[in-house]
């Protein structure tokens, strides 16, 4: 293993340190780069640059392996909840009773909204998209609670975890209100109860009748938070971790986290799947249309639910959901047209030379949809609850970024391509 590299420039050689991570990832630490050479790397995208060292996640994309803190995802699945993995994620190691105590307590001391917060939801339009309130809101509780959470926290460490438990109980909640919200519904209390039956409880049940838990509901919730629970860099993490290295409190940059989230080719990916299920389904077409479309290189008609930018092999966490889909379905005693849809075009582009030799598999996004269907949520919250789930992942990278004493506010550059320099000319002698 080479202990430096070197990078040759307009005949000059420069040599930079390798770095090698715990798990045997290689890089080139090229800071000194443009210092040293006048130049910079062109990385559109980032696929090549690692822009931080982190100890949350590992992610191998190539061999399809996913593990946090060291914990196998598949392991997680089988044996942790979505708390306790939120507890790991965050904290670096599984809680001992006494912690998971003391964090279920907290948890459930901050479940609620304030009034003045509740009076936000007036505002919005009933049909306003949930993730664009959920951002909004989860923005106002920077304004509730600015003094939390700053990057001053490692001076008050309480600090950070009553904001830490504050933001994963709270974005619950106000998921739960989003959803009730957009029907008309009069907000509920939450419980004292276990997070994802507090979760059902908040969104259905009744002011007049209590929602009755089904055991095989709440397990198949805690699992599906769970998959979504940390994801490496990805697109709403690395914006956690960017507005967060300017010092912005934690609130202020997950409500950013949430944004990026929002999007079709990222967190949004699972309403599309959805909706592309269902056109299928409404069209009795095999999905070949959506298959041959897709692989007409445009990125509107792309495949929902396959492809990743950092698998090359399978999704982990799309086996472990595709298997709880048939698992769940069948103890509740349903059976969803869209998840034979979604098997047979599984099959279909996985035999299809273009998905092959592009190594586009099924992620994540591709079977949560039929699971939040069999559990009743709405198309339109499933980008929501996977914000609720991403919660702890996002708290846990913004801490890296707060508490790091020799951390940079994160700064990218650019090669510029625009008009070069020119004189300004006056109104009356533009043509
Ligand atoms: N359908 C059809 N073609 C695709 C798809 C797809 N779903 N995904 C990638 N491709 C094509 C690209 O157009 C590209 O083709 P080309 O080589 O002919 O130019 C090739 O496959 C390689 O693309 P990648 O470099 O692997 O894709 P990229 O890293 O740019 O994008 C992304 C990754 C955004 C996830 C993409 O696969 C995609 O749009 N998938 C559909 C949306 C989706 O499911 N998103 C959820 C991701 S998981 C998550 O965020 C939780």
């Amino acid at each position: 293993m080479p202990n430096d590299a070197s990078i040759k420039i307009d005949g000059k050689e420069f040599p930079y340190p390798v770095m090698i991570g715990s798990e045997g990832e290689k890089a080139v630490d090229v800071r000194n780069l443009r210092k040293d050479t006048g130049y910079i790397f062109y990385d559109q995208g980032y696929g090549n640059t690692g822009s931080c060292e982190s100890q949350v996640t590992f992610l191998d994309g190539d061999n399809g392996i996913l593990r946090h803190r060291g914990y196998p995802i598949e392991q997680l699945a089988e044996h942790s909840n979505f708390i306790e993995t939120a507890y790991l994620v965050i904290y670096g190691e599984l809680p001992t009773a006494k912690q998971w105590k003391t964090f279920s307590d907290l948890l459930r001391a901050n479940s609620a909204i304030e009034t003045q917060m509740q009076r936000v939801f007036e505002g919005f339009p009933k049909d306003a998209p949930p993730m664009a309130m959920l951002s909004s809101i989860v923005g106002s509780l920077a304004a509730h609670y600015h003094q939390l959470a700053t990057n001053n926290f490692e001076k008050d460490l309480q600090q950070f975890d009553l904001a830490a438990a504050m933001a994963i109980s709270k974005i619950r909640t106000i998921g739960a209100m989003i959803y009730r919200h957009s029907r008309g519904l009069p907000f509920l209390h939450p419980k004292d109860l276990p997070f994802c039956d507090n979760l059902l409880h908040l969104m259905f049940s009744e002011p007049y009748q209590d929602y009755v838990a089904i055991p095989e509901v709440t397990k198949a919730l805690n699992l599906i938070l769970l998959m979504h629970t940390d994801h490496e860099q990805n697109c709403s993490t690395s914006t956690v971790r960017m507005v967060g290295s300017s010092g912005a409190n934690l609130f202020t940059s997950l409500s950013a986290g949430i944004n990026a989230l929002s999007g079709p080719l990222h967190g949004g990916a699972n309403t599309a799947v959805m909706n592309m299920l269902q056109s299928i389904h409404d069209e009795h077409d095999d999905g070949t249309r959506f298959i041959e479309a897709a692989k007409g290189g445009s990125k509107s008609n792309r495949l929902m639910g396959f492809g990743h930018a950092v698998y090359r092999n399978f999704d982990p966490r799309a086996r472990v959901i595709g298997q709880a889909c048939d698992v769940v379905l069948k103890k509740l005693g349903k059976s969803d047209p869209l998840l034979d849809i979604a098997h047979n075009l599984e099959q279909a582009a996985l035999k299809d030379d273009y998905f092959i030799s592009r190594k586009l598999y099924p992620n994540v996004d591709f079977y949560s949809g039929i699971i939040f269907r069999a559990l009743g949520i709405p198309t339109n919250m499933f980008t929501v609850m996977f914000a609720i789930g991403r919660t702890p992942g996002w708290i846990a990278n913004w801490k890296e970024v707060a508490s790091n004493p020799k951390g940079r506010i994160y700064r990218p550059r650019q090669v510029y391509t625009g008009v070069v320099k020119r004189d300004y000319v006056t109104i009356a002698k533009r043509s």
